[in-house]
């Protein structure tokens, strides 16, 4: 699947919800392989990877496109400011994530159902992902830094959780706009 793909094929932009939709707090239901491999499912993923790319997300959860299914996107193009090595597009069913190691580092986080806002937000330097693949087979990839803080972003979404419930304070919490003009 590619971005372009999902756009050949005519699958629409999902609606993003935002915080106090109560999909965004439930935990999601976990998928068979039989069910990741269903057309609708197969769907899911390629709306949610095209709805990602229409919001200029970096990574989206099953439940940011209104639905309690325990599946996550991310991708990232080579070459932006945000992290110039790019994100592969990736899909991941029943996420789990085990720290590598007792590093973290902290950064700036955003999310697309909490519009315009970053905050300060501490996460592993290094993570293990488990799943189940888009062909519903065994996934497993290690990940280190921005693409690690990704996907432990998307998978705290499916367990409810969003990153401002992760920062250390609200205090660093602030509107990209006012933040742009004293960059
Ligand atoms: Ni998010």
């Amino acid at each position: 699947m590619s971005r372009d793909n999902a756009a050949v094929v005519g699958v629409g932009i999902r609606k993003v919800t935002l915080l106090g939709h109560p999909v965004l707090r439930a935990t999601a239901r976990r998928l068979k392989p039989e069910e990741v491999r269903s057309a609708d499912v197969q769907r899911l993923v390629r709306e949610m990877a095209v709805t990602m790319e229409e919001y200029d997300g970096v990574g989206i959860a099953g439940n940011q496109c209104g639905e309690g299914l325990a599946v996550f996107v991310m991708g990232l193009p080579k070459g932006t400011k945000r992290h110039p090595d790019g994100i592969e597009l990736t899909v991941v069913f029943n996420p789990v994530i085990k720290p590598l190691g007792d590093e973290t580092q902290e950064d700036w986080e955003g999310c697309l159902s909490a519009p315009d806002l970053r905050g300060r937000v501490r996460r592993h330097l290094a993570v293990e992902l488990c799943g189940l693949g888009l062909d519903g087979k065994a996934f497993k990839r290690v990940y280190e830094g921005f693409p690690a803080r990704v996907v432990q972003h998307e998978t705290d979404h499916l367990n409810g959780l969003v990153y401002l419930d992760r920062m250390d304070g609200l205090k660093t919490l602030a509107y990209m706009s006012e933040m742009g003009r004293r960059a």
